[in-house]
């Protein structure tokens, strides 16, 4: 089974962007837990970090043939982007959605998400901890 893990825009920043929001754990970190989490389940990842989002769109695109789940935090493109919703729906792969922060308990236009309606579930608010239990998430469902 292999599973696509999909970073959006800034998160190539974690450690040092706002760390009153998102805590002081790397990217990188993240990804090495994810790993280790991988390793343990039995599952492959490939894990993709952009701020662009045609690059986004063009990996979920090419999801449709290699992969069994995506697990993505889209960051602000959560907020703003038909175009990675529409991507995920045209490729019908399970999703979950992530996010460090509880999205729900900021600015009002952080609440609402472009992609929560078509994945199937989303988990926030935990930091590195939403995308190790979306990772279990996913893995559990796509097994089922
Ligand atoms: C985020 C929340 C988004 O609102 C924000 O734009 C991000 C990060 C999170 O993980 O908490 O860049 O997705």
């Amino acid at each position: 089974m292999k599973i696509l893990v999909l970073h959006g825009p800034n998160l190539n920043l974690l450690g040092t962007r706002e760390p009153g929001v998102y805590g002081s754990v790397t990217l990188e970190e993240i990804n090495r837990m994810l790993g280790s989490l991988a390793s343990e389940l039995g599952c492959e990842l490939e894990i993709f970090q952009s701020n662009s989002e045609g690059a986004l769109v063009d990996r979920i695109q090419a999801a449709a043939t290699d992969v069994s789940g995506i697990l993505i935090n889209p960051a602000a493109y959560t907020h703003t982007s038909v175009a990675i919703r529409d991507a995920l729906a045209a490729v019908g792969v399970p999703t979950v959605e992530v996010h460090l922060s509880n999205i729900h308990s900021r600015e009002e236009f952080r609440s609402h998400s472009y992609i929560a309606p078509i994945a199937k579930g989303q988990i926030c608010g935990f930091g590195p901890d939403s995308y190790l239990l979306g990772l279990r998430a996913l893995f559990t469902l796509i097994k089922k």
